[in-house]
């Protein structure tokens, strides 16, 4: 093929064909500029979802992705910097007790995050639970943040010029039936990931009923096209698969998922929630080449002291009353016996139903809504006391949200054995 047209670039790939390094960056090139319609960029999604795309033309679409747009640049910072993604689950506040706690280590946490959509949360909706906190920052200001020894750690909101090609193609893969593709996913997310200037990175890769790939394989193959890609563009990259079968914690949703962190930060929370941000930590601190255990600064309160500075400095009120729901309801056991099955997609649900997640792009959330859970598997429980409190603004929400449980819970007679491992694997 020689001419570079929209509809030879998409029957190249709809017949299982190779895309040229030129026939990628035309055609993001020309999306980004509105030269391809979305209906074409909409079938060559599709055609890449079911036939597939190279080690190389991953790569290159990657790198097409991130010149829509312009590319930070923290090499001249004097710290080290780096960042994780967590691929999304129920209740996974870790960035929130995480960033504080490497930067407390001595590396530069240049986080830029996203708004949550569907039924896992998002750490920006997360964090504007904090009276005050804002999300919208200038490069000028992220530096400064950064470069400041007592604070070290930004987690703001993506610019509109980071990756714009990849912004306005996850529009489209979200209404097209074409987000399940894993060179498309790792792509939008390694672009990102990349443009931010990031000099290293942790995934976390969920796996489980609450995450969006369900199997270990699945996963497995997500992460591997991750980390080479992270490792082509210089990104010193690592990834972990980690279990998200049940909620992490003990709450799903905004302002309770800041009050457990915070709890974390206190050097108290649960133990699942300590263990994975201990454990991202320690990936994280020896990415950036530091020699400090993260435990030492969560004990000592240091990783507090760097919370606090990085919420003031992004105008937030460490010390403020977090925002609480108007209305709760307590959902109680029906049976005695051991907990032996706790749904994260269940939970997910019943919090989004509650109003702490949104159902399309720029709806408001609910900051005190969401479903705090009162036992975890493995825990014993006796019939009639309390499960879950839910919490809302809008109490016509309960009953979704308790049909949504119900669904989520499993008490046997006897225990089927310990709660599964954490941390399933790592890649890099
Ligand atoms: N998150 C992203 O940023 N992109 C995807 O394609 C999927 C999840």
């Amino acid at each position: 093929m020689t001419a570079l047209d929209a509809v030879s670039v998409i029957t190249v790939k709809r017949d299982g064909g190779e895309l040229s390094d030129a026939q990628i960056d035309w055609v993001v090139d020309a999306f980004t500029k509105g030269n391809v319609a979305d209906e074409q960029m909409s079938a060559l999604a599709m055609a890449i979802l079911w036939r597939g795309m190279s080690r190389r033309e991953t790569a290159r679409w990657t790198a097409a992705m991130i010149a829509s747009g312009s590319r930070m640049d923290f090499t001249d910072l004097p710290r080290p910097t780096v960042d994780k993604h967590s691929t999304g689950g129920v209740g996974d506040k870790i960035t929130l007790p995480l960033a504080p706690l490497v930067a407390a280590c001595g590396a530069a946490v240049p986080q830029l995050s996203g708004r949550g959509l569907g039924h896992t949360g998002g750490t920006l909706d997360k964090l504007e639970a904090i009276p005050g906190w804002q999300a919208d920052l200038t490069v000028t200001r992220m530096r400064e943040i950064l470069t400041d020894p007592a604070i070290g750690a930004v987690v703001c909101a993506a610019g509109a010029d980071l990756a714009p090609a990849d912004k306005r193609l996850y529009a489209l893969r979200d209404v097209t039936g074409t987000v399940e593709s894993i060179p498309l996913i790792a792509s939008s997310i390694m672009s990102k990931k990349i443009a931010e200037g990031t000099a290293a990175l942790v995934l976390d890769v969920k796996v489980g009923s609450g995450a969006f790939l369900k199997t270990l394989d699945g996963a497995r193959e997500l992460a591997t096209a991750m980390v080479e890609l992270g490792r082509d563009a210089g990104v010193q990259t690592v990834a972990l698969l980690t279990a998200m079968d049940t909620p992490l914690g003990r709450t799903a949703g905004n302002a309770l998922e800041v009050a457990e962190s915070v709890e974390v930060l206190a050097g108290g929370g649960p133990a699942d929630v300590v263990e994975l941000t201990l454990t991202l930590a320690r990936e994280m601190v020896a990415q950036a080449g530091l020699h400090t255990d993260p435990a030492d600064a969560l004990a000592d309160g240091r990783a507090m002291d760097h919370w606090r500075a990085m919420i003031s400095a992004q105008g937030g009120e460490p010390d403020a009353a977090l925002p609480v729901a108007r209305h709760t309801e307590i959902v109680r056991a029906e049976t005695s016996g051991v907990l032996t099955r706790l749904d994260a997609m269940g939970v997910g649900i019943a919090a989004w139903s509650l109003g702490a997640g949104r159902a399309r792009q720029g709806e408001r959330v609910q900051a005190g809504a969401g479903v705090e859970m009162h036992a975890k598997p493995g825990d014993s429980v006796v019939a009639g006391q309390p499960l879950f409190t839910l919490h809302t603004d809008t109490p016509e929400a309960f009953s979704r949200a308790i049909e949504a449980l119900a669904g989520a819970v499993g008490v046997e007679g006897a225990p089927e054995g310990k709660p599964g491992e954490l941390v399933l694997g790592r890649i890099g």
